[in-house]
């Protein structure tokens, strides 16, 4: 069990939920993941990134948008509720070093995931600059975080509505042109989004790494949902990322695989029962 000690809406859907974890705050590094099962009865699996943690206080603190069943579950729990099962810090951490001038580049949810690698980049001793994006002003989130560690943070809207009216993809080109140009860049958020930003790293020589979101179940290696393709092999996303280098991954695969299982999940109340060790008929009805 794991206890909520707060829970606040950081914009439209989208919700910062810190829980009790000691265990997983003294052990996880920037780029780390948990998997969360609301209730073990029937709660299916989903995976959050950590998007902070206290040592000492023994939390860790999940960003999450409320998208599907799982999500919208987790977003009417309130402080003093509990989370039944968390299981992490899964995923390898974040290869940190000094590369001299970074470019960290987040697209709606993915913002939060890139709050640590923006602190452990900046902690690194690099000159960051973060770009931030999202559809409309009541959808931008962690700015003053990031305005808190980065050198520069761009914030882009789609609409205009707050920042510039550009995709990432724009003040990313400008700042992959400039001499010298960034050491490393890295981009989370929907996969459309990282291959659009890998291709325009392409364009400059920039190396980027890219953290995929595909489905997970038991996020251990063993069940292959999250597989990718890069560089030509076959990967796991949960033990051999989430982070890659985004030049050798094959995104239109990937999409293609997380549209796979699209009509069920749209399908009301929707629960995987992958990983609960049933076999179809033993599930009951309604589930
Ligand atoms: P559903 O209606 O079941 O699905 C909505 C969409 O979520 C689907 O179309 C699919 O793209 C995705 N999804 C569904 N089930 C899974 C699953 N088991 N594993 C992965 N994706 C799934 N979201 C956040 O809001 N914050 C995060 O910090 C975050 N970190 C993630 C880190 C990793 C490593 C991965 C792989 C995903 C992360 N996600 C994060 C995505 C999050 O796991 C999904 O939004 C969530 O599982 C949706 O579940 P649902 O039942 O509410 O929605
Ligand atoms: Fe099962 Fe990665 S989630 S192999
Ligand atoms: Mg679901």
């Amino acid at each position: 069990m794991h206890k909520i000690l707060s829970k606040k809406q950081l914009s439209a859907g989208v919700y910062e939920m810190t829980v009790e974890a000691p265990l997983i705050a003294r052990a996880r590094k920037a780029g780390q993941f948990v998997i969360v099962q609301i209730d073990t009865d029937w709660g299916e699996r989903i995976p959050l990134t950590i998007a902070d943690a206290d040592e000492g206080a023994g939390t860790i603190t999940m960003v999450f948008q409320a998208v599907g069943a799982t999500t919208h579950k987790l977003a009417v729990k309130e402080t003093g509720d509990s989370v039944e099962n968390i299981l992490g810090p899964l995923g390898n951490p974040t290869h940190i070093e000094k590369f001299g001038s970074v470019i960290c580049v987040g697209g709606g949810i993915g913002v939060a995931p890139l709050f640590p690698i923006v602190q452990a980049m900046k902690g690194a001793g690099n000159r960051v600059t973060v770009i931030t994006g999202a559809r409309n002003r009541e959808l931008v989130i962690f700015e003053d975080r990031m305005r808190r560690y980065a050198d520069e943070l761009v914030v882009v809207t789609d609409d205009g509505s707050f920042g510039r009216k550009a995709l990432v993809t724009e003040p990313l080109r400008e700042y992959c042109a400039a001499d010298p140009k960034p050491g490393m860049a890295v981009a989370i958020g929907p996969p459309i989004m990282m291959k659009f930003c890998t291709k325009t790293a392409a364009e400059f020589n920039v190396p980027i790494m890219v953290s995929l979101n595909t489905i997970m179940i038991d996020g251990t290696g063993m069940c292959g949902g999250c597989r990718v393709n890069v560089g030509g092999v076959t990967k796991f996303v949960c033990v051999d990322g989430p982070e890659f280098d985004g030049h050798l991954v094959d995104f239109e695969n990937m999409m293609l695989r997380m549209r796979a299982f699209k009509e069920r999940e749209e399908a009301d109340h929707h629960n995987c029962h992958i990983g609960l060790g049933l076999t179809p008929h033993e599930i009951p009805a309604g589930r």
